[in-house]
C-alpha cells in the first residue's frame, strides 16, 4: 500500500464560522493535487441528506455526529482521507466517535479551529451571531448553546494569527508526522 492509499478522519472541530470548512478544503486541494483520494464530510451537506429530520437539541447533535463519524470511518478505512469541517460540541460525542475509528484501527485525528467566539462573531458567514443577538434564533453553540472545547485534540490551530494557507499547512504537517501523505 502506498501512502497514498492510507485512510484516515480528519475531525476539525470549532465554533460556527471558526474556519472548518475554508481550512477543509484547502487541504483537500493539496491532497487531492497529490494523488489522494479526498472526501470532505461537511456540516451543512450532511444535514441536507444524511441527517435530514435531525435539530440541534443535545440528542440530536450527538446523532448526527454519530452519522457522520460512522461514514467517516467507512471511507477512511477504504482509503479516504475523510476530512470532517462540522461543529461536534460535546466531547463525549467525539469521543465516542474516536473510539470507534480506534475499535478498527483506522486513524482519526482531532483538530480544534481554535478561532475565539469574538473573531468568529466577526466573520459571521452565515449571520446566525447576528440572528442570535437580534434574538432570531437561540441556541447557537458557544453563544447560548454549549462548546466543550477539546482538552487534548492532535493539533489546535489558532486560525485567527494564521492565513488559510497556513492552516492547511499546519495540517499538512500533522498528517506527514503520523506518516499518513
Ligand atoms: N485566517 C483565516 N482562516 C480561516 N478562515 C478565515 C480566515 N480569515 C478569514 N476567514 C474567513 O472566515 C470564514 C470562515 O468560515 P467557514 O465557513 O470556514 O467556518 P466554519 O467553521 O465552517 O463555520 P460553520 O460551523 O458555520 O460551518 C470564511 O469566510 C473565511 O474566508
Ligand atoms: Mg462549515
Amino acid at each position: 500500500m502506498s501512502v497514498s492509499d492510507q485512510g484516515a478522519t480528519v475531525w476539525l472541530t470549532g465554533l460556527p464560522s471558526a474556519g472548518k470548512t475554508t481550512i477543509a478544503y484547502a487541504l483537500a486541494e493539496r491532497l487531492r493535487a497529490e494523488g489522494h483520494r479526498v472526501e470532505v464530510l461537511d456540516g451543512d451537506e450532511i444535514r441536507e441528506f444524511l441527517s435530514a429530520g435531525l435539530g440541534f437539541s443535545r440528542e440530536d447533535r450527538h446523532t448526527n455526529v454519530q452519522r457522520i463519524g460512522f461514514v467517516a470511518e467507512l471511507l477512511a478505512s477504504n482509503g479516504v482521507k475523510a476530512l470532517v469541517p462540522v461543529i461536534a460540541p460535546f466531547a463525549d460525542s467525539r469521543e465516542a466517535v474516536a473510539k470507534r475509528h480506534a475499535a478498527a484501527g483506522t486513524p482519526y485525528l482531532e483538530v480544534h479551529v481554535a478561532t475565539p467566539v469574538e473573531v468568529c462573531s466577526e466573520r459571521d458567514v452565515k449571520g446566525l451571531y447576528a440572528k442570535q443577538a437580534a434574538g432570531e434564533i437561540s441556541g447557537l453553540t458557544g453563544v447560548d448553546d454549549p462548546y466543550e472545547a477539546p482538552e487534548a485534540p492532535d493539533l489546535r490551530i489558532e486560525s485567527h494569527h494564521r492565513t488559510v494557507h497556513q492552516s492547511a499547512a499546519e495540517l499538512y504537517a500533522l498528517l506527514d508526522q503520523r506518516g499518513l501523505v
